[in-house]
């Protein structure tokens, strides 16, 4: 029975090492905040992290993350407070809101390694990660919101610590 390490939490789950994380997610563990869009690795709906980096969970096996650490939109933040969060309920970007989980897990995880991105570096970032309600640019003003509040976070910290 393979044991998943997912939000900080160990669980064990039934299911054949073939069977993509994106089912264990939604179907047996019933996280429903990844979502299912084309299951082809297309659209990044289902973006979850795996050791802190971004992956289509429709395209990966669940044999291929048992002792990795998974991450979803429900465990970014404890109390869904994550800047990027914040910064997309500032910048009002969801319409349908079907794409936005991916989003966000898509961003944090160029915002973990870089929190100063240019708008090109964001829109390479992002680049996969499809919106049929075309919220593209509200999507690129939260993550450039997010990624100065972050600086502005770790400049005080710095103050603090001097
Ligand atoms: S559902 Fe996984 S990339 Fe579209
Ligand atoms: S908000 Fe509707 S698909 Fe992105």
């Amino acid at each position: 029975m393979p044991q998943l390490t997912i939000n900080g939490r160990n669980m064990s789950v039934e299911a054949a090492a073939d069977t993509p994380l994106l089912w264990v997610i939604r179907e047996q563990l019933q996280m429903t905040g990844t979502k299912f869009g084309c299951g082809a690795g297309l659209c990044g709906a289902c973006t979850v992290h795996v050791d802190g980096e971004a992956v289509r969970s429709c395209q990966t096996a669940l044999g291929d993350v048992a002792g990795k650490k998974i991450t979803t939109i429900e465990g970014l933040s404890e109390k869904g407070d994550h800047p990027l969060q914040k910064a997309w309920i500032a910048e009002q970007v969801p319409q349908c809101g079907y794409c936005q989980s991916g989003q966000i897990m898509q961003a944090a995880s160029l915002l973990a390694t870089n929190t100063n991105p240019s708008k090109d570096e964001v829109v390479a970032h992002m680049d996969g990660n499809l919106c049929r309600c075309m919220t593209y640019s509200r999507i690129q003003r939260a993550i450039m919101r997010a990624a100065s509040e972050m600086r502005t976070a770790s400049a005080a910290t710095d103050r603090r610590h001097t």
